[in-house]
């Protein structure tokens, strides 16, 4: 914290390896909190929060009384991973119902662009082809599988569901969440393969961690029904990029939608680029506002000054 005559202002240092947090920031500062880069940083004794995004291994190494770390979005993996940071800070993340309502909106959008299939139009329009041939079945007949059931998967489960589509959820536990009409949620092991298996189209937005790393393989996908489609919008190390490929050019899965992966930006020879089945996209699904994020970590660090649990802290060991 700093102090003078105005409002204490909290300065948070921004540790990411991809992008430039200070500039994104530069106007979103607000009279409490700011954000300054690592060279701006006059003591770093001072400070004693962070917010990041896939920081350098040794990102938090400077900071010895560091008490929390932020991300700029819901997921925290990255930072979790990292060497450098210590047992004792709290991590904590973004929970924003503005984002997940934009996250809902991208699922939706690329639940109408298979179940319609959109991208035929799409490539008929420079042909000047005028085919109406094509009949989609009514949304109530196709089911729409959602691997995770947190602020996202609720989200999208509300809006999918709405759109009369029947929906199926997988969870990592119970819980006493409400459940939106016709929308049914299986929790525990093997709700990930008992989802797959009644997908038409099925949406991954499960957070990483040990347990979901790699999770769309290929034995997943041979459990979807044949001519289902897959929409990634969790994180790039969830799904076996080659396993895609396999079951689309076996002709099993019909298409998919990417936003992840396990390497971004995906190198310009990454096959999924000119794949006709496949529609990427450059993790875009959602996005939170810089003041909504300064918001949260000004909340956060309020209650762990007051001595309460952050709202946003994750916990360490679950990974989320
Ligand atoms: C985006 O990738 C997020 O974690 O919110």
């Amino acid at each position: 914290m700093t102090s003078g005559r105005g409002p204490q202002v909290l300065e948070i240092v921004a540790l990411s390896r991809v992008f430039d947090l200070p500039r994104a920031f530069a106007t979103a500062n607000t009279p409490t909190v700011r954000v300054i880069g690592p060279d701006q940083v006059t003591d770093p004794a001072k400070i004693e929060v962070a917010i990041s995004w896939v920081p350098t291994d040794d990102a938090f190494a400077p900071y010895p009384n560091l008490r929390m770390v932020s991300s700029i979005a819901a997921g925290v993996d990255r930072i979790l991973a990292c060497p450098s940071l210590p047992d004792h800070v709290v991590v904590t993340r973004i929970r924003d119902t503005a984002q997940a309502d934009m996250m809902a909106g991208f699922a939706a959008w690329h639940v109408v662009w298979h179940h319609r299939r959109m991208g035929q139009y799409v490539a008929n329009q420079p042909l000047r082809i005028w085919d109406r041939s094509f009949q989609p079945p009514a949304p109530g007949q196709v089911r729409v599988g959602i691997l995770g059931f947190g602020l996202m998967g609720q989200a999208c489960a509300r809006v999918i569901g709405a759109m009369g589509f029947p929906v199926v959820a997988a969870r990592s536990s119970a819980s006493a969440t409400p459940v939106p009409d016709g929308v049914t949620v299986l929790a525990g092991p093997g709700s990930i393969q008992a989802v797959a298996e009644r997908s038409d189209i099925l949406i991954n937005v499960l957070p990483l961690t040990d347990a979901t790393r790699d999770v769309l393989d290929a034995a997943l996908f041979a459990r979807m029904p044949a001519g289902a489609v897959l929409v990634q919008i969790g994180r790039g190390e969830q799904m076996v990029e080659a396993d895609l490929l396999a079951a689309l050019d076996s002709g099993h899965l019909a298409g998919a939608s990417v936003d992840v992966f396990r390497s971004e930006p995906p190198p310009a020879d990454h096959p999924f680029w000119g794949h006709p089945n496949i529609l990427v996209t450059p993790h875009r699904a959602s996005d939170t506002s810089r003041l909504e994020i300064l918001r949260q970590i000004a909340l956060n660090y309020a209650a762990l000054v007051a001595g309460q649990p952050a709202p946003g802290a994750v916990s360490r060991t679950a990974g989320y």
